[in-house]
């Protein structure tokens, strides 16, 4: 993977790609998985707390040769971890999870709970060196208003759905003009409504002679996406890793635009996400 890289808010700088690392819960499976990634160039992995394999995650980093400060690491706090207190107390069981005394990118993973204290508390665990940059995952519009009105530090990254049938183009330009970086989860949509089977993509990718995962990352990339593909495959690890020699043109970055549905694929945002939010929105408004 070439080292391409994005510049936060903050100026610290992130790679353009990096490896997810969701719903690996075999240890050695994700050991594995990092390492591989690494020998291919990968430099930032994407963890969190709910994954389960932050332990997994650190022992890769151990185990692979490559300087901590090469690596760019990102961790989340779940949502059971807000308030004050818990989130510092949640950064520290990272840490010592992850086996490292700083974590590159840190993240809110839903934007549910006390999120004010808990923004306060990620600020000064940025402020103490403990995270190089600070994020949000899963906020809109109003979630990402909410934390910023009285925030110290703009978050540098919010980490939400993107792929070809959820782009997002309002709130796209509303972090373009916050300058918050968009990260995209489950830029494959998990490979679900067979995505990569598309017709339209299929065509993009034999007229590029790469694979439909590339034509994907490669849409997302010129769109200023930073993306996190997860694969425990060293085959498609290395194909995932090697779209930036994919350049779009105009015309199919517009005919990859067109096949948006307008609404996330995933049951638990359709399902949970809402009442969550209901009962949250005491806490949103109150603290
Ligand atoms: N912040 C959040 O709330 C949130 C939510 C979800 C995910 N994430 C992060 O985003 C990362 C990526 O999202 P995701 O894991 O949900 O889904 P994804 O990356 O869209 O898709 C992963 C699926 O695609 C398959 N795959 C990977 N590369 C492929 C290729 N080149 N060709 C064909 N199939 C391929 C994988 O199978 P194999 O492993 O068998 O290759 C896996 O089944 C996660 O790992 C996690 O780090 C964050």
């Amino acid at each position: 993977m070439e080292n391409v890289t994005f510049t936060l808010n903050n100026g610290v700088k992130m790679p353009a790609a990096g490896l997810g690392v969701f719903q690996v819960t075999d240890k050695k499976t994700c050991i594995d998985a990092v390492i591989c990634a690494i020998e291919n160039g990968y430099r930032m992995i994407d963890t969190a707390a709910v994954y389960g394999n932050e332990e997994a995650v650190g022992e890769a980093i151990k185990a692979c040769g490559i300087p901590r400060e090469e690596l760019f690491i990102t961790s989340k706090l779940w949502f059971s971890d807000c308030g004050y207190k818990r989130a510092k107390r949640a950064l520290e069981s990272s840490l010592k999870k992850l086996g490292l005394d700083y974590i590159d990118l840190y993240l809110i993973h839903e934007p549910y709970g006390w999120l004010k204290r808990t923004w306060r508390a990620l600020e000064e665990c940025a402020d103490e060196g403990k995270v190089r940059a600070i994020g949000v995952s899963n906020f809109g519009i109003d979630d990402l208003i909410n934390i910023t009105d009285d925030a110290r530090i703009t978050p540098a990254v919010d980490q939400i759905e993107l792929h070809p049938y959820f782009r997002r183009e309002e709130l796209l330009k509303f972090l373009r003009e916050k300058n918050i970086l968009p990260e995209a989860w489950a830029p494959f949509a998990e490979g679900k409504n067979g995505i990569f089977a598309s017709p339209i993509l299929t065509e993009i990718a034999a007229t590029h002679d790469c694979t439909v995962a590339q034509v994907i990352l490669a849409w997302l990339h010129a769109r200023g996406v930073a993306v996190i593909p997860k694969s425990v495959r060293p085959e498609r690890i290395a194909e995932n890793g090697d779209f930036f020699k994919v350049r779009l043109s105009e015309k199919e970055i517009a005919e990859i635009d067109r096949m948006d549905r307008g609404s996330s694929l995933f049951p638990w945002d359709k399902g949970i996400r809402r009442p969550l939010r209901k009962l949250f929105g005491f806490f949103h408004l109150a603290f």
